[in-house]
């Protein structure tokens, strides 16, 4: 029944993510394929805008599985689903599901793909995600799999930079990046900086507290595509001279008691202060969110929130487009078919973009 193919659990052997394909890692776009997913997310900002009301996914059903808290990427895949027209069916966490009682993933995702045309999976194990894909009889999109990847996040951080970057008149190509943070098991720098690679010259500044450094294969990934990886020992220097920062928060969920009880993780990864003595309070600010607000959790501080370049609720809204533009992708809908199927909203709304 399904024109959908198993998926090897490499993202180098994946296929590119076109219309009944599953999207599993970022290694699926090259650039031109990242541009076309781009022009899609722009025609359809006046749906998300709430200018218009579309209906080209009616009929189609979405089956929302996230095995990991999630608020922004649940809620986003699922408001971009219903703002296409489509139905959304969603279980959270294991303790309302099967898989409670010891149903395997092969299983779980064959029963579920059945009642649904996609489906979007977050779990805790890297590689669970392609598996889910492997038995699913429609196309799987990965919300995150452990300190895997997660792709729809760096597409839409991607997304994000270049529109903030061609603002101010410049382009991905030849950017210094910083990315500053929790390196390790932070899955969305590692899909950020596979997905960035496939632009010009980039060079990224990488600072991270001890032992939460970046996989040496991730670096190698970017270098091996004639970008720079440079390594430094404090947040003030891998911020100097970038025209972005990215920073990440410290997954404690991922990691042993010694590393989170570390001296290292203290105060603020980035404040005001540390961007004041890099000379960078004009800097682009990146940020997958949630922003960790406790005190000591060694995150972006809200004493940045009024600095010019703070596109972490940029990220935020974009995500919803960029989903939008997956599953769109995922389901073979064209942007004819989507401008034939919208129609002037016709009840009111105060609109913030207006
Ligand atoms: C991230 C995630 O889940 O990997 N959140 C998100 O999806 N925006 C980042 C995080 O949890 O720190």
């Amino acid at each position: 029944m399904s024109h959908v193919q198993s998926a090897p659990h490499h993202g180098d052997h994946l296929p590119p993510f076109e219309t009944g394909r599953h999207l599993l890692s970022v290694q699926q776009f090259d650039r031109s394929r990242l541009h076309e997913l781009f022009a899609l997310a722009d025609v359809v900002t006046p749906i998300a805008q709430r200018r218009g009301v579309c209906t080209v996914l009616d009929g189609a059903v979405l089956g929302s599985l996230f095995f990991e808290p999630s608020t922004r990427t649940r809620l986003s895949f699922e408001s971009a689903f219903l703002r296409l027209g489509g139905e959304v069916t969603t279980t959270t966490g294991f303790t309302f599901s099967s898989m409670a009682k010891g149903e395997s993933i092969a299983d779980t995702s064959r029963v579920v793909s059945g009642y649904s045309d996609v489906l979007v999976v977050r779990h805790p194990d890297e590689g669970s995600v392609a598996e889910f894909a492997a038995h699913s009889v429609v196309p799987v999109i990965n919300g995150g799999d452990g300190a895997g990847e997660h792709p729809s996040q760096a597409l839409l951080d991607t997304y994000t930079l270049k529109r903030e970057l061609e603002a101010r008149g410049t382009g991905i190509d030849h950017a210094t990046v910083a990315v500053v943070g929790d390196l390790k098991y932070g899955r969305t720098v590692h899909s950020l900086i596979k997905l960035l690679a496939v632009y010009e010259g980039l060079h990224f500044q990488v600072f991270s507290p001890p032992s939460l450094e970046l996989p040496p294969e991730i670096a190698h990934y970017a270098t091996l595509r004639g970008h720079r990886v440079t390594e430094y020992d404090t947040v003030v220097e891998a911020i100097c001279g970038a025209d972005v920062v990215y920073a990440t928060r410290v997954q404690r969920e991922r990691m042993t008691e010694e590393v989170a009880a570390s001296g290292a993780l203290q105060g603020n990864l980035i404040d005001r202060r540390v961007l004041m003595e890099a000379d960078a309070l004009d800097i682009i600010i990146m940020h997958p969110l949630p922003r960790d607000s406790r005190a000591d959790a060694f995150d972006l501080s809200n004493d940045v929130d009024d600095l010019p370049g703070l596109s972490i609720f940029t990220q935020t809204d974009n995500g919803l487009v960029v989903r939008m533009a997956i599953f769109l992708t995922a389901l073979g809908c064209s942007p004819d078919t989507v401008r034939a199927t919208t129609k002037q909203r016709p009840w009111d709304a105060t609109l913030r973009w207006e």
